[in-house]
């Protein structure tokens, strides 16, 4: 295949993952042209381009070379590898993401009771993750029938094609909606950065090195908020005090009044409003809190 010098990302075309995908590399300081609705994105001030494509597709287009790297669930990315073990070119993640956390679990009607995995011997179980599924059923020798399907296994039991399904739960609405309960997890999973094991040894390789670092910048702060307030020099104990964690403060004395500062503090979690409240009552004014994007190291 001929090289190419702008690096390529595979990422979600519409799903769960795609904003937080696109917030993720913007806070990397990448922006790109038709961001949002076209299939493939130019990256307008670095050579880094998107192709949105289904999530499913995303293992095989990086395999392929057709994509450098990719941003895709756990699941998806371990489904193929599974399906594809004797491949030339095997993948790897990069990094774990953070979001889009979710798990492929078992799960059986309401009604039936459930004691551990033996039960699923000779059991129909329905999955869009049928090589994941074999690998965990064979690690414990459960003898089960396999049925792969594409979309809408979460009905199969109630059509009476499946005893149990093995799907995707996140906030386990649909689930709920279908009468099932998860019984048992396969596998945790989360937006990763999926990559072939042997990286470009050309520019794009850099182009990787420097996105990693971006996104090792992000991570570092994710959820972190910066405090802003005034208060009394008198308060400043007291207002550290309700403070989340152990965050790093820093007191600047205001021009013409010597008993007043302003405070700034670096906590590594978000606030909740009865955090606010009590750094309030504790005597903080004028109180801002900013989300922080990105950290220099
Ligand atoms: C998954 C899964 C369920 C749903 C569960 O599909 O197949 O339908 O999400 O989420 P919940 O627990 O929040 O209700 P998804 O939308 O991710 O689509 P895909 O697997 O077809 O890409
Ligand atoms: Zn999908």
């Amino acid at each position: 295949m001929k090289s190419r010098e702008r690096l390529r990302i595979a990422i979600q075309r519409s799903g769960r993952l795609s904003e937080p995908t696109l917030t993720l590399l913007e806070r990397c300081g990448l922006s790109f042209r038709d961001g949002s609705d076209k299939l493939f994105c130019f990256g307008e001030d670095e050579p880094v381009d998107l192709l949105r494509v289904r999530d499913d597709d995303i293992p095989a287009l990086i395999a392929q070379g057709v994509c450098d790297i990719g941003i895709v669930g756990r699941n998806v990315l371990e489904e193929f590898s599974c399906a594809n073990e004797n491949a030339a070119c095997k993948l790897q993640i990069l990094r774990p993401l953070g979001f889009g956390r979710c798990r492929l679990s078992f799960a059986l009607p309401l009604e039936n009771e459930y004691r551990d995995a033996a039960q699923l011997r000779g059991a129909r179980i329905a999955t869009a993750y049928p090589n994941l599924l074999r690998r965990w059923l064979n690690e414990r020798r459960i003898d089960a029938q396999v049925i792969t399907l594409t979309g809408s296994v979460e009905i199969a039991p109630k059509l009476g094609t499946a005893d149990a399904v093995c799907d995707l739960v996140q906030t386990g609405a649909t689930l709920a909606a279908n009468h099932l309960r998860e019984v048992e997890t396969v596998l945790e999973s989360e937006a990763v950065l999926a990559a072939p094991e042997e990286l470009p040894s050309d520019g794009r390789g850099d182009l990787i090195d420097l996105l990693l670092r971006r996104l090792d910048d992000v991570n570092r702060v994710r959820g972190t908020r910066l405090l802003l307030l005034h208060a009394a020099r008198g308060s400043v104990e007291a207002i550290a005090r309700v403070l989340p964690g152990t965050p790093r403060l820093t007191v600047l004395q205001m021009d013409g009044a010597p008993d007043q500062v302003m405070l700034q503090a670096l906590c590594a979690s978000e606030l909740g409003w009865r955090q606010l409240e009590a750094i309030r009552r504790a005597g903080a004014r004028e109180l801002f809190v900013l989300p922080v994007e990105c950290a220099l190291a």
